[in-house]
């Protein structure tokens, strides 16, 4: 079993040895390897189940780092870089030969962000190679926000996560590509399109394209709990799920005013950040107690909501064709 703690020496001397470590990020938890070493990224995929298609984010400790891994660097990302990194932004650029092509899934382009997370910031400090990192969970499950959440799916794989305390933003990075035309964004994530288009001007958000998923968090059942997510109107669809094995995940409203249901209330508040950081974690509760069905609800789709509602579609593909 892995174990559980703050020790980044002991961590480091892992990734050094090729082998894998699980990290706090401001976003989720992530997988985490010597991006340079083919052999040691080639475990993550065996490790996530994850296909080969799908390539994984480096990261950084610090912008200045971002030349040896990059052929250039376009004059939006460097503005976006300065305003929110450390931070949830993932940037994608032409990438240079000594990045293994695994990483990349064979792609010439890399993403790359640079995580605002203490611990690990300092663990990139004190390393010499990237760390490649997808999120800690088995390809296609809900992404972990606390240390016990990588435990428990993938605690007999590794051996040490590092743990950082439950995650501050709790989605995974906005990730940003840039074209001569245009700038895009490739997914919505815990960094707001509304705060990109103020820094940098409008950009486009990519819809998804299901065959061919440019970013495979694009996969469309996606974050999908064992439980049906069951997208809509709580209060309509409550009359016919009335069983034991329904729970409820609403954003600010109580619906179990008899307490017949689990419920997982996003923010009674209806702050936005707060939904952000228990959206996975309410979504893994839930689907702890073997429900058949959870009920869920859109929030309102502004600010980090887009990116919420984005993960709550993906979690109940299988029932909504969107
Ligand atoms: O917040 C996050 O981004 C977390 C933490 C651990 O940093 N990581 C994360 O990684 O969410 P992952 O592997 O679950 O998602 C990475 C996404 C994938 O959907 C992948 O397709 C996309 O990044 N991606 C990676 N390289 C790409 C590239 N060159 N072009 C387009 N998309 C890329
Ligand atoms: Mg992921």
């Amino acid at each position: 079993m892995a174990v559980i703690g703050k020790d980044i020496f002991v961590a480091k001397e892992l990734l050094e040895k090729g082998q894998l470590v699980a990290i706090p990020t401001e976003t989720v938890y992530g997988l985490a390897a010597n991006s340079l070493n083919a052999r040691a990224v080639a475990r993550i995929f065996e490790v996530k189940k994850r296909p080969f298609f799908d390539p994984l984010i480096l990261h950084l400790p610090c912008y200045s780092k971002i030349e040896n891994y990059v052929e250039y660097i376009p004059e939006k990302a460097k503005m976006l870089a300065e305003a929110f990194w450390p931070g949830p932004l993932t940037m994608i650029f032409k990438k240079k030969e000594i990045i293994p092509d695994l990483v990349t899934s064979g792609l010439d382009t890399v993403a790359i962000r640079v995580p605002k997370h203490p611990l690990t910031l300092e663990l990139l400090n004190q390393l010499d190679f990237p760390l490649a990192a997808p999120s800690a969970n088995p390809f296609g499950y809900i992404s972990p926000t606390q240390a016990l959440h990588v435990e428990a799916k993938l605690g007999t794989a590794i051996d040490y996560i590092l743990d950082g305390g439950p995650c501050e933003v709790g989605i995974e990075s906005t990730i940003v590509g840039f074209y001569e035309e245009k700038i895009v964004v490739h997914r919505l994530g815990g960094l707001s399109v509304e705060s990109i288009n103020n820094c940098i001007g409008e950009v486009e958000v990519m819809k998804e394209s299901v065959s061919n998923p440019v970013a495979p968090g694009m996969l469309k059942s996606h974050y999908a709990p064992k439980a049906r997510v069951m997208l809509g109107n709580i209060e309509d669809q409550l009359g016919k799920y009335q069983s034991a094995k329904t729970g409820i995940l609403s954003f600010r409203k109580n619906y179990n005013t008899e307490g017949k249901f689990q419920q997982v209330i996003l923010s009674e508040t209806g702050d936005m950040e707060e939904a952000a950081t228990r959206l996975f974690s309410g979504l893994r509760q839930l689907d702890s107690l073997h429900l058949q069905y959870i009920l869920a609800e859109f929030v309102p789709d502004q600010g980090l909501g887009r990116a919420i509602n984005d993960r709550l579609r993906r979690a109940s593909a299988i029932e909504n064709d969107f």
